[in-house]
């Protein structure tokens, strides 16, 4: 298919095009580098052995949107162009809905001048919020607690509007627990401008010396070492439930507007940490401190809908995922 991907530049995107283009999809990229590196770009190249076009530009701005569909053939959109920092949108909110949900309505509108009319969007598994048990399955409530998960919310609210309203309007929200590791390539990883916040990249800082500790946001939780447990996603797996979602896109009349994408496993912090230090020179230092505002103990995906209906699941191990990271981390 014709593919025209949003965010191309960034962790998942640029995941997403290397397999995307093996599998003989032709691309067109897009990105404003608002938080990723144009490096990337020759990476994706590498990695794939193929080309593809990419734009400098930003979903907002629409009269580039109308060059691009004007210029290229699309036949579905896959969006992850979005700021992402849970703790950055609480300060700046604002930011948020303008970049996320401004840019997200920008896009749907141009597609919908374009006559685009099939999207998968990067959603979250941070729309559940802090109140389920888990597995969270899809039914579960939606309870953003912060505004970057509320940016998830409203844009899956806007595409389920479109695809009742316009009944040849197709859109599949995949919402991702927590993508972790790297390409088999070790060409492309997760390699943000911005400071980490997330567990993985901190930890591999650690190990490298670039951070003395690591601070465990609370061991007081309900969990069998009191610290909080997450699901963690290998990127590979992450990205192969997109090839799926494409094709899925495409046959399924089923009336299924999201899809978790998580192993359906959880691990919790100090497990993570062991599996580092079962590898590591040096183990990771690490000092318990209060809880992080808005966590969770206990956040893992029911992941049955994407086994039934995308025929997908997760293959790559734990320590797969802190190998991979740390691989990729150390060549820094
Ligand atoms: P990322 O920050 O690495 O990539 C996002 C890319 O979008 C960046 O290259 C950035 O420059 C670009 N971008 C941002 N705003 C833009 C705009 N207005 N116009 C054009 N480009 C823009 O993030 P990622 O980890 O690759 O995440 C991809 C998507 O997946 C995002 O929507 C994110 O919210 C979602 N998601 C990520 C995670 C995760 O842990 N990585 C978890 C759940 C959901
Ligand atoms: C966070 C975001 C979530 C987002 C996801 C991927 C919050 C509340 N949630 O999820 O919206 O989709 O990242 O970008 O920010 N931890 C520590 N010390 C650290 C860092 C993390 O103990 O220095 C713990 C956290 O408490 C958590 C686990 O490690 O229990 C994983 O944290 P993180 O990688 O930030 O992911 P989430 O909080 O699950």
């Amino acid at each position: 298919m014709n593919l025209l991907i949003t965010g191309g530049a960034g962790f998942i995107g640029s995941h997403f095009i290397v397999d995307a283009l093996k599998k003989n999809h032709s691309i067109v990229a897009l990105d404003n580098f608002s938080t990723s590196n144009k490096d990337i770009l020759v990476k994706i190249k590498e990695a794939s052995g193929k080309d593809f076009i990419f734009y400098e530009a930003d979903i907002s701005d629409k009269s580039k949107l109308r060059e691009i569909f004007s210029t290229n053939e699309i036949d579905l959109v896959v969006h992850f162009a979005s700021l992402k920092s849970v703790t950055e949108s609480v300060f700046n909110p604002i930011l948020y809905y303008r970049n996320n949900v401004g840019g997200s309505l920008i896009l749907l509108e141009t597609m919908q001048e374009m006559g685009v009319k099939k999207i998968i969007f990067s959603s979250s598994a941070s729309v559940y919020g802090s109140s389920h048990l888990s597995p969270i399955s899809e039914e579960c409530s939606l309870n953003p607690i912060s505004p970057y998960a509320q940016s998830k919310v409203i844009i899956e609210k806007i595409l389920n509007d479109m695809t009742t309203c316009k009944h040849d309007f197709k859109a599949l929200n995949l919402r991702y627990f927590n993508p972790v590791g790297c390409h088999e390539s070790f060409l492309i990883g997760e390699s943000s401008k911005k400071e980490p916040s997330n567990l993985f990249p901190i930890i591999c800082e650690i190990a490298n010396g670039k951070k003395s500790h690591l601070s465990i946001f609370g061991n007081d939780y309900d969990t069998h070492d009191g610290t909080p447990v997450r699901d963690y996603i290998h990127i590979s797996d992450l990205i192969s439930g997109h090839i799926s979602a494409i094709d899925w896109l495409n046959s399924s009349k089923k009336n299924i507007s999201s899809i978790n994408l998580g192993t359906g496993s959880g691990y919790s912090v100090l497990e993570i940490v062991n599996v580092f230090n079962s590898f590591l020179d040096r183990p990771i230092q690490y000092e318990y401190s209060p809880r992080r505002p808005g966590d969770s103990g206990i956040v893992f995906a029911n992941n049955s809908l994407a086994k039934s209906e995308l025929k997908w699941s997760s293959t790559q191990s734990l320590e797969k995922m802190c190998k991979d990271s740390w691989i990729w981390h150390s060549k820094d």
